[in-house]
């Protein structure tokens, strides 16, 4: 599963996105082997995120760089690392693909500070790629939005010159509500959950429901779940659909730990 944007990007740059299909098995990350079997003589760039929403995986040094021993082979392979939760890690230090002296020319870093530093509505994003790279979504960026507006640019120099350390107790709260919220989720019976190491979401399985009818209502899909739960338990989740996986629904923990108790006993209502 991966972001909801990057198919459409990749469609609105008139390419065919190939998505490799990941299981709960592996924590929804891509091996070696399965990024060799999608890599097409067409094969252009690669795009992932870690850690990753919807998954909250997080991939460890190894298996990066595993897959960098991959793209070894196909040198024309450029590399999308989406790392926009870098800070939002429970597990330890963040690796960057870009990182590896061997992927450093090829790897566009894609980061901002709507996650991290709670701004998301200030709009702010950046990248580091190669020069030539940069240049070129500046001439785009330049004609599409003009430009990023420099009073959130200021409030971003502040963000970004922090030290890490002034967020720590915001990425302790999100540890703490994870445990709560898959805790809590222990108790639903038919929900199937990796344990995410980073970001703010739950990825449970849900295709346990499909073909059953709750309190009158059929359930075929992840959809069908989705929609189900936010008109009979008023709580809100995306159906894995739009994240490429149509077994799974995303459930965000960034609310309250009332807020989440709150909506785990009504969706426990709703399935009962
Ligand atoms: C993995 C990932 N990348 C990028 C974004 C886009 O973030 P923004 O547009 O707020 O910078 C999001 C937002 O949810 C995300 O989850």
């Amino acid at each position: 599963p991966y972001w909801v944007s990057y198919a459409e990007i990749v469609k609105l740059a008139q390419g065919v996105p190939i998505e490799v299909k990941t299981t709960i098995a592996t924590d929804f990350k891509m091996t070696a082997e399965q990024l060799e079997a999608a890599i097409t003589p067409k094969t252009k760039m690669l795009w992932f995120s870690s850690p990753c929403n919807p998954s909250g995986s997080i991939y460890s040094k190894e298996e990066l760089r595993a897959l960098a021993d991959v793209l070894q082979k196909y040198p024309d392979i450029y590399v999308v690392s989406d790392e926009i939760y870098e800070h939002i890690n429970f597990v330890g230090g963040h690796v960057s693909m870009a990182g590896f002296e061997d992927m450093f020319n090829r790897t566009i870093t894609v980061n901002g500070v709507s996650k991290a530093f709670a701004m998301t509505g200030w709009r702010i994003g950046f990248i580091g790629a190669p020069d030539w790279i940069a240049r070129a979504c500046n001439k785009m960026q330049g004609q599409v939005t003009s430009g990023a507006n420099c009073i959130a640019q200021r409030a971003v120099i502040t963000a970004m010159e922090a030290d890490p350390s002034k967020i720590r107790f915001m990425v302790d709260e999100f540890k703490a509500r994870r445990d709560l919220i898959l805790s809590l989720m222990n108790d639903l019976p038919g929900f199937n959950t990796n344990t995410p190491e980073g970001a703010f979401y739950v990825f449970p399985d849900i295709s346990s429901f499909f073909g059953k009818t709750l309190k009158g209502t059929p359930i075929n899909n992840a959809t069908d779940f989705s929609m189900y739960l936010l008109e009979e338990a008023l709580v809100a989740t995306v159906t894995g659909e739009a994240f490429g996986n149509p077994n799974c629904i995303r459930i965000s923990y960034a609310a309250s730990q009332d807020q989440i108790i709150e909506a785990i006993s009504r969706i426990k209502a709703a399935i009962s």
